[in-house]
């Protein structure tokens, strides 16, 4: 078979195959506890299963307009509008499936062959992916640990700004770390987007999955709405992650490109999933509420389990469904120096199943510490408690 030879740039999400891992150990008849997919074990709210499965009723099962359904991208426009002070307007939105395309899409977009992106390492590994698929350089900055939060590492941005650098990649609240930029670090990225003439991916993914305080986009900065596409999603506020919903979010002159790239790829997002999603954006909220409760419960029990563990510290963030200890005490009393070898002993011991630092792009050389990551998005608390007490008890053996 002779594959093309661009597909050798193509990364991938390798937490599932921590996923295909842990259910192989599952089939075996031992118990696992899943911190390792970012998915929810929670239903859609009611208001959109409603409203999907009326619109099926209705007959929308036929195309629609690329961009997305014009009541959609007015309803989202004026819910983003309000969320992040920003006039937007319909044709500011284009829908996708899901939010992922958003990250792949723009960088077909704004990136030509050989220009340069900054993009966050630990982060979600698509950004690489999509960089080095197209014919780009993917840029790693880094973030440093504080008490009570990571923070952007300036110094890595610096040294990785040349003068091909055309893009930056911006995950605020953010997957793995639960890391969330403070104003003084969204401005000082904002004078360099204007100084260095940058456009911007601000990963929005989680800017909903907030348990306390006010999420606040990186477009409020002055002149970066004029330069930043939003990725929006559906995904996890409605927990929607296998209906695959979300939107581009935008200027009109970027936002159309994206359309007529929807044109190429998947002609329009499913039509009538588009409905239930509008019913979910107007419609009553309780249900939206009652999962962003049930997930911080589950952090706190996620945060306290961990930190009952002799040599964890890990900070508790307001937003995301990400814990991202330090291990570094942890593997080495257990002798252990490779990430993998680390996660499968942890596995085999305790059924205990999470991501490592591995799993969220390249490895930079001399990482001082070491991170695994656990979401909690999919397991009730009783399981939380229990898998984390093996865990414990393995981890301090
Ligand atoms: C940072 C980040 N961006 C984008 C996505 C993609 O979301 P979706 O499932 O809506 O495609 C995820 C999903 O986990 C994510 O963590």
């Amino acid at each position: 078979m002779r594959i093309a030879d661009r597909i050798s740039n193509l990364g991938t999400e390798t937490a599932f195959a921590v996923s295909a891992e842990a259910a192989t150990f599952a089939a075996q008849g031992n118990r696992v506890f899943p911190f390792h997919l970012g998915d929810i074990n929670l239903p859609t709210p009611s208001t959109v299963v409603d409203g999907a499965q009326k619109a099926i009723a209705d007959g929308k099962t036929g195309y629609c307009p690329n961009a997305g359904i014009p009541q959609l991208r007015e309803a989202l426009a004026a819910d983003l509008a309000a969320s992040h002070n920003t006039p937007y307007e319909a044709e500011n939105i284009v829908v996708q499936p899901g939010g992922k395309p958003t990250i792949g899409k723009f960088i077909l977009t704004m990136m030509n062959p050989g220009d340069e992106v900054l993009y966050p390492n630990p982060g979600y590994p698509i950004y690489e992916s999509q960089i080095e698929f197209n014919g780009g350089k993917a840029v790693p900055y880094g973030y440093v640990e504080g008490d009570a939060n990571f923070a952007i590492d300036f110094d890595t941005i610096e040294r990785g700004l040349t003068d091909k650098t055309r893009l930056l990649i911006l995950n605020d609240l953010q997957n793995p770390m639960g890391a969330e930029s403070s104003p003084e670090e969204l401005e000082r990225l904002a004078q360099l987007v204007r100084d260095r003439n940058l456009y911007v991916l601000a990963d929005e993914a989680y800017f909903d999955m907030r348990y306390a305080g006010k999420s606040t986009s990186f477009v409020e900065q002055p002149g970066m709405a004029e330069r930043t596409v939003v990725l929006y999603t559906f995904s996890k506020k409605f927990a929607m992650t296998g209906w695959r919903l979300g939107a581009s979010v935008g200027p009109k002159e970027i936002v159309d490109v994206i359309a007529k790239i929807n044109v190429n790829d998947e002609s329009c997002s499913n039509h009538f999933i588009q409905y239930g999603a509008l019913a979910g954006l107007e419609g009553d909220q309780s249900e939206v509420q009652a999962i962003l409760n049930t997930l911080e419960a589950r952090r706190d029990a996620t945060a306290a389990g961990l930190n009952a563990i002799e040599g964890i510290d890990t900070f508790i963030p307001n937003a995301t469904f990400y814990l991202f200890p330090n291990v570094t005490n942890l593997m080495e009393a257990k002798g252990l120096n490779d990430y993998e070898e680390f996660r499968r002993a942890a596995l085999h011991a305790t059924g205990v199943s999470f991501t490592n630092r591995l799993h969220f792009g390249r490895e930079q050389p001399n990482e001082p510490n070491k991170y695994i990551r656990f979401a909690y998005s999919g397991i009730d608390v009783p399981d939380i408690e229990e898998g984390l007490g093996l865990f414990k008890e393995w981890a301090e053996s």
